[in-house]
């Protein structure tokens, strides 16, 4: 089951600023740089840093639904037999159910043709380095300061007390935290759970592992509390 959250985007700020003009070639990538940001929710433009959606570093020419290192391509995507070309981007960005019904990318697409050519000139020019800028910056979590690396997990009742490597504990109520693993090259080291997201009132708040199997390893059932 893919959880999949319609996401409705305003270009209204970018609507007035180029109103009349509906160019389909010709794009500015400075523009398409700064529309880019939408996208980089769920996509980055390093080279295999997949995020909800694939990489879009060389684009251009690539096939739908190829890119080795992504394993959450829709059927209906990998059996589209699109390259992606000026025309076909502006297709899959203008409408992309409509373009290929039953993908996944949970995106309205861009109503206005001028955004979409300065974003296709934005893939055409962004050299893969730059491109890297494009991405969310997620923080690598193997360098996760001594209060977010996790060292103990105990768990009492209806409660988690999180042990960090700054010697604090923090309790927190068990519906809050939540269990994450990132396999990714940013994720944490094998055995060293990263805790994110903690704040005063300590909701939503996540552990991530390197891998699922250490979750339960790493959980003591215990309830004496002079004993973290
Ligand atoms: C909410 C997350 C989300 C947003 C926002 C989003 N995408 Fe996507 N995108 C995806 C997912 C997921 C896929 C894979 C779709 C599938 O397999 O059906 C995808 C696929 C693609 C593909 C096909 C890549 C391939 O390897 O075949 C392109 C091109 C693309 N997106 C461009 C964009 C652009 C440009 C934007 C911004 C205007 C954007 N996307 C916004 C999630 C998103």
């Amino acid at each position: 089951m893919i959880f999949r959250k319609a996401i409705w985007i305003s270009f209204a700020a970018a609507s007035a600023l180029s109103a009349s003009v509906a160019r389909a070639d010709g794009g500015d990538a400075s523009r398409g740089a700064q529309l880019f940001r939408v996208c980089a929710a769920c996509h980055s433009l390093a080279p295999g840093r997949n995020l909800t959606g694939p990489s879009l570093a060389g684009v251009f020419g690539r096939k739908a639904g190829t890119l080795e290192s992504f394993l959450r391509y829709s059927p209906a995507l990998k059996r589209s037999n699109i390259t992606w070309d000026e025309g076909t981007l502006d297709a899959w960005l203008r409408d992309p159910q409509a373009l290929v019904r039953g993908n996944y990318m949970s995106f309205r697409g861009l109503p206005e043709a001028k955004s979409r050519a300065d974003l296709i000139a934005y893939f055409r020019a962004a050299p893969q380095g730059v491109a890297a800028s494009g991405s969310r910056g997620l923080p690598d979590l193997k360098t996760a300061p001594p209060d977010a690396r996790v060292t103990a997990l105990r768990h009492c009742g209806d409660s988690y007390f999180v042990t960090t490597a700054d010697g604090t504990t923090t309790p927190f109520w068990d519906f809050n935290l939540r269990f994450k693993t990132d396999a990714s090259p940013l994720g944490p080291a094998p055995g060293s759970p990263v805790l994110l997201g903690a704040g005063m009132r300590g909701d939503r708040v996540h552990i991530v592992f390197a891998r699922p199997e250490e979750i339960s390893d790493y959980i003591r059932e215990h309830c004496d509390s002079r004993k973290p």
